[in-house]
């Protein structure tokens, strides 16, 4: 059997990241080394304890937690995304509080330090605001060669923003942190807001998949209907799940049916496109192809990981 791709998460849970962090502990392929654990849709001190109580009700506390930055880099957003996923980012459901506590090491020092234990092989799939992985970037600008392949969920390629017109939500809460990382690393992965949107999945269905007489299925189904209630009401009968999709595409890349390879830059200026991921679609610039935009994913697949993910344990 080969040896499972070492996998570190970093992430500001949130709704859809607890889906994808679901996929990847159900996945023998991949070995989660660490949850790295940003500020963005709710505060650092709710999305520490919300990834620390996925892990207990995942059964997986030998996952080490990392907390990392509180706040951008530079400007504190006027926005978080709690009208989406509950006031403490799980739903508001009151959960039971969890027992174990995050590491005492910060999240930047532990993506380097994992960096350089997992040296060629680390996969390391961002799930929110990349303040962290900014920070490691500037403490060691030779993160990206112990990197084996980075995958990004943010951005909107085409300039149709979901917290603003022209941004999405990651790179929107903080601007600068993403243009040091997409500076920083010679190539990444991209699964953007648009993507996501091409990839929604039927409430029903979804509604089907959370009756899975498991653990994992009656939390999620629990921590999921604030959210999907809010979905169905603004966006119809489509649910969409955008640190999902990315996971799937991390998991199992060849899932991918479209990619596109293009230079892109993050606008950090202007009260209208601050945030904007600028897509260098005709190759106008000379910059390099570094993003590797996710266009279209095999839905089929995509679904199968979602179910599985919460029928496991
Ligand atoms: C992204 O923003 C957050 O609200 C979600 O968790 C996801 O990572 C989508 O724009
Ligand atoms: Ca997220």
């Amino acid at each position: 059997m080969t040896k499972p791709i070492p996998l570190l998460i970093d992430t500001d849970p949130g709704v859809d990241d607890a889906l994808a962090i679901l996929m990847a502990f159900n996945d023998p392929g991949h070995d989660v080394v660490g949850l790295s654990i940003a500020a963005g849709n709710v505060g650092l001190e709710h999305t520490v304890r919300n990834a620390l109580k996925l892990c207990e009700v995942a059964g997986r506390d030998d996952v080490p937690v990392f907390a990392g930055c509180a706040s951008p880099l530079v400007f504190v957003p006027r926005e978080d995304a709690a009208h989406v996923h509950g006031r403490d980012g799980f739903g508001d459901v009151d959960y039971e509080p969890v027992a174990r506590r995050a590491e005492a090491e910060h999240a930047a020092l532990a993506i380097l330090r994992l960096s350089h234990r997992y040296a060629g092989e680390l996969l390391l799939v961002a799930l929110g605001p990349l303040t962290n992985i900014a920070l490691a970037l500037k403490l060691d600008p030779t993160l990206p060669s112990r990197i084996k392949r980075f995958v990004v969920m943010g951005g909107a390629v085409t300039g149709h923003g979901n917290i603003t017109q022209a941004a999405e939500f990651n790179v929107a809460f903080d601007p600068e942190a993403a243009h040091v990382v997409f500076e920083g690393f010679p190539v990444f992965d991209l699964a953007d807001w648009e993507a996501v949107i091409a990839h929604g999945f039927h409430h029903q269905k979804a509604e089907r998949w959370l009756q899975a007489d498991s653990p994992r299925a009656r939390f999620y189904d629990a921590i999921s209907l604030q959210t999907r209630r809010w979905s169905a009401d603004r966006r119809g009968e489509l649910w969409h799940s955008a640190d999902a999709l990315a996971m799937a595409y991390a998991l199992q890349p060849d899932g991918a049916l479209e990619l596109a390879k293009r230079p892109l830059q993050v606008e950090t200026a202007g009260a209208l496109t601050r945030g904007a991921t600028v897509t260098d679609w005709n190759r106008q610039t000379g910059r390099p192809d570094k993003a590797r935009i996710l266009l279209r994913y095999d839905q089929a697949r995509f679904e199968g990981l979602v179910e599985a993910a919460l029928a496991a344990g």
